[in-house]
């Protein structure tokens, strides 16, 4: 499903260069469960970013879904990340003047989906995380775990193959952390391949494979 290949990421600094990731090989099959952990500038958003390819690596080839992410073009590129990838960040991003339901039916509007069936779909979604009851609520009138279940509900609603989630749980407190967890196990207990950065081990448990960077390197890479 995903192949890294000696990939690095290099950021210019003036005359410096900055090595955010170097030679990073790495395969990620469908439904793995990966936590990709590492302390505070070792590379986890930067890798992220190519996972999801809202960046190109400056070197080596990274295959996602049997392409070349190199290899495509501005539009096939957002079509992989609009139709393949879900994504979801610590900070919610959801829009405070509509209903959740319409929140997380976004994404679909963009596919020219007909209005009824992305009020379904997103109804559907919302089921999945446990918030059939909310549908109609602001996202003020929720928790910030309830914020966070809409936002996973928004990534899973074009059905994506893979949820890559930076630090989904940074905001919340620890008891509300493990009921994201929990949701993302049911996620992959239903087939869905995720991919969580975290720096918080606690979290990392909850994945069955954990990849550790360290100066933009694999230092470990085992299955728990
Ligand atoms: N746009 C950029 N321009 C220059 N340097 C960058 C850029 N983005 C990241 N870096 C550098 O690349 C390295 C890796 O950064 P990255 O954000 O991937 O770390 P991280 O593991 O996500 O850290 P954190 O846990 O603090 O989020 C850091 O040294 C960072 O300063
Ligand atoms: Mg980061």
């Amino acid at each position: 499903m995903i192949e890294l290949r000696g990939i690095g990421k290099t950021y210019q600094m003036g005359s410096t260069e900055l090595v955010a990731l170097a030679d990073v090989d790495l395969t990620i099959a469908r439904n793995e469960y990966v936590a990709l952990i590492g302390p505070s500038g070792s590379g986890k958003s930067t890798m992220m970013n190519v996972l999801g390819c809202l960046d190109l690596p400056t070197r080596g080839t990274y295959t996602f879904d049997g392409s070349e992410v190199a290899s495509l073009d501005e539009d096939e590129l957002a079509r992989v990340r609009n139709r393949k990838i879900g994504f979801i960040f610590q900070s919610y991003y959801l829009m405070p003047r509509i209903s959740i339901a319409d929140n997380v039916a976004q994404p679909l509007i963009y596919r020219g989906i007909a209005p009824a069936v992305r009020r379904q779909r997103a109804v559907d979604a919302l089921a999945r995380v446990g918030l059939e009851a909310r549908t109609l609520h602001k996202p003020n009138e929720l928790s910030g775990g309830q914020r966070q279940r809409v936002a996973i509900a928004r990534a899973l609603v074009g059905r994506p193959d893979v949820l890559l989630a930076d630090e989904p749980t940074g905001n919340l407190d620890s008891k509300t952390a493990r009921e994201i967890m929990g949701v993302f196990g049911d996620l992959h207990r239903d087939g869905m391949t995720i991919i969580i950065v975290t720096h918080d081990t606690a979290i990392a448990n909850y994945c069955r494979r954990v990849v550790r960077l360290h100066d933009g390197r694999i230092v470990e890479d085992r299955v728990q």
